[in-house]
């Protein structure tokens, strides 16, 4: 950022790019955040912004792997120029940081400039050892064109993103990378896993988590509860979001690892929020819950795994997607009464892929019917799945339309 310009920011989002830019959206939205989407070209996104945003911001998305300034625009990929821009930019975070060693990569994202990474990377160290600096390089992993956030931060690097917008070559210089170690540590270290029953990856947890939460700013600590609970994966997330949360799920066993990882997360990471889980049937919840909810959030059960799917013969595909339905449905109609005035339930629903270009989908049913019962559809569905998956997750959020 110059002197006398305001700062843009380029966002760097992870394997579900529609649905993190979804998750960005909101987030900036509920914390009033001055500053407008000026441009998305997945994977990447270009904000433009009123102010520096802070980095407490970037720490609650779930969708983001980085985030980085965006120091200079050049109308065309010239060589010389980006050498000479780049060389600038290391020198002054060099001195900023008060060093005569510089550690750097560069990095390629999206449509990006015809440029040789290798003769470039180069020809900057050259002209820095030049300059008098001490000077080591990272490249990108052979047939990667992007350092990984674990790279950059454990090489310590200064890492410059080289990136398109429309005929501008942008070059952003990286400010955050996720804190992979703490996302490993909740998906890897907790005490209770169920892999049996389908985990919900805990970033797609947070991503649902961000958009299920009121628009506009409300009143904390929100309370969000997930009736399919399971190991409690999105309700960790949300207690990291600052939410007091309630569990349920129809199987005991299910509600003692809850309480034993969230036991563990309160401990792990000094919360002072609340958790609490009952064992009870999701679609019959709502005369037993008490407290007042700001979401729901939650996976439900998505049916038959991957193995056991492709051995389904299509008539009992077809009966299973009407009791999957059926589920949702029921759920959606018990939990419309435990929702405050425009209070959201972010959804994970399934779909299975029966041959190369053959989905079976329940849906565009459940988001049907859910209007009639009073929901909108505020955002989705976004499908998150591995491409040779069978078992497909899309994510939608919807809005209860009462009160
Ligand atoms: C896909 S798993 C949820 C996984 C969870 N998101 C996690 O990361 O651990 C679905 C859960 O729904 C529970 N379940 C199935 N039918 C239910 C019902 N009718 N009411 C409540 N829970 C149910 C299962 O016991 C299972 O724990």
């Amino acid at each position: 950022m110059t002197a006398n310009s305001l700062p843009a920011y380029l966002f760097v989002f992870g394997n579900s790019p529609d649905l993190a830019q979804a998750e960005l959206a909101a987030v900036l939205n509920r914390l009033s955040s001055p500053g407008k989407i000026a441009s998305f070209s997945p994977p990447s996104l270009v904000l433009q912004a009123d102010s520096p945003l802070s980095s407490q911001l970037f720490e609650l998305l779930g969708g983001t792997v980085k985030i980085g300034e965006i120091f200079d625009r050049l109308p065309k990929t010239d060589p010389d120029e980006l050498q000479k821009n780049i060389v600038q930019k290391l020198i002054l975070a060099a001195k900023e940081k008060q060093k005569d060693k510089i550690s750097f990569g560069i990095s390629q994202i999206g449509e990006t400039p015809p440029v040789n990474l290798l003769s470039l990377t180069k020809a900057v160290k050259k002209t820095l050892e030049a300059a008098g600096y001490k000077v080591r390089f990272v490249l990108p992993t052979r047939g990667e064109r992007e350092l990984t956030s674990v790279v950059i931060t454990k090489e310590g690097l200064d890492e410059i993103i080289l990136s398109q917008s429309g005929k501008e070559v942008l070059l952003t210089k990286t400010v955050w990378v996720q804190n992979f170690e703490s996302w490993n540590k909740r998906d890897y270290d907790r005490p209770k896993v169920a892999p049996h029953t389908g985990m919900i990856p805990p970033k797609l947890a947070r991503m649902m988590v961000n958009l299920a939460l009121p628009a506009t700013s409300f009143k904390p600590p929100a309370v969000v509860l997930d009736p399919f609970c399971g190991v409690g994966t999105i309700l960790a997330e949300a207690m990291q979001l600052g939410a007091d949360v309630i569990g349920t799920d129809i199987d005991p066993k299910q509600v003692q690892r809850t309480k034993e990882n969230l036991a563990w997360l309160k401990d792990q990471y000094s919360l002072s929020t609340k958790f609490s889980a009952h064992q009870s049937d999701a679609t019959q919840i709502s005369r037993k819950i008490k407290q007042k909810l700001t979401a729901i959030v939650t996976e439900p059960d998505l049916g038959p795994n991957d193995l056991q799917i492709r051995r389904y013969s299509p008539e009992s595909r077809q009966t299973l997607m009407e009791k999957l339905t059926n589920l949702y449905l029921s759920g959606l109609k018990d939990w419309h009464h435990l929702l405050p005035k425009s209070g959201r339930v972010g959804i994970v629903l399934p779909s299975f892929t029966i041959s190369k270009d053959k989905e079976l989908s329940l849906v565009k049913m459940v988001i049907d019917k859910a209007k009639i019962m009073g929901y909108s559809l505020s955002a989705g569905p976004f499908k998150y799945a591995r491409p040779q998956a069978t078992v497909r997750r899309n994510i939608c959020v919807f809005e209860s339309e009462k009160r």
